[in-house]
């Protein structure tokens, strides 16, 4: 008798769902009131979408690889590897196309790293790259660490989200990491933007706005 074949899952759906179950599960399963995993992880799937459009870059690969490059977090400094290998046992189950299965293993295992002193050469990897660090930046960043801090059991005032904030010190050397023309000009008004909220609210909260 011949054997009855699986229908494969579809992977734009099986991808996402295999995410949101690791973010639920680094949080708990009780829905937090901001699952800081899921925030970044989301805005950088939108930002490597539309870095992809930009570049040329495979946009199938770069959406599986975005959505996959956190889901082992956990694992910390051996995240990108433990990734990678993540991708090649479950995109296989997937009708994600075969042959680029390797290609989105490749840039989840090269996106560690805030900053680099040699750049990435491939361009699904830069794309994925620039798409981390770019949610790293800006106005996203502000609010992804607010809600990351006032979520993470210890009473924070504005102040120490100020002065948390103000501690991302590594954040000119990312600048000069970045790969992608696209990205490196939103950074460059990442940056500015982000530091400059700081400024504001302090001038706002000191009542030095008020002349
Ligand atoms: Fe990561
Ligand atoms: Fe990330």
């Amino acid at each position: 008798m011949a054997k009855k074949k699986t229908k494969k899952q579809d992977w734009r759906q099986a991808v996402p769902a295999a995410m949101r179950q690791a973010a639920e599960r680094r949080y708990g399963a009780a829905a937090p009131s901001f699952n800081y995993r899921w925030e970044h992880v989301t805005a950088v799937v939108t930002l490597a979408k539309r870095l992809a459009a930009l570049t040329g870059a495979d946009a199938e690969v770069v959406e599986a690889a975005a959505w996959l490059h956190d889901i082992r977090k956990e694992m910390k400094q051996a995240h990108p590897q433990e990734g990678a290998k993540f991708a090649r046992e479950f995109l296989p189950k997937t009708d994600f196309p075969k042959k680029k299965i390797e290609a989105v293993a490749q840039a989840i295992e090269q996106h560690m790293g805030l900053w680099r002193n040699e750049p990435l050469t491939n361009l699904e990897a830069q794309v994925l790259w620039d798409a981390d660090k770019l949610a790293k930046m800006g106005l996203t960043m502000a609010f992804h660490l607010t809600g990351w801090q006032l979520t993470g059991g210890k009473s924070a005032t504005l102040a120490d989200i100020i002065g948390h904030g103000r501690e991302a010190d590594w954040m000119l050397k990312t600048l000069a990491s970045f790969h992608t023309k696209p990205a490196r000009r939103a950074a460059k008004k990442r940056f500015k933007a982000y530091w400059k909220l700081w400024d504001k609210l302090e001038k706002e909260l000191n009542g030095r706005d008020l002349g």
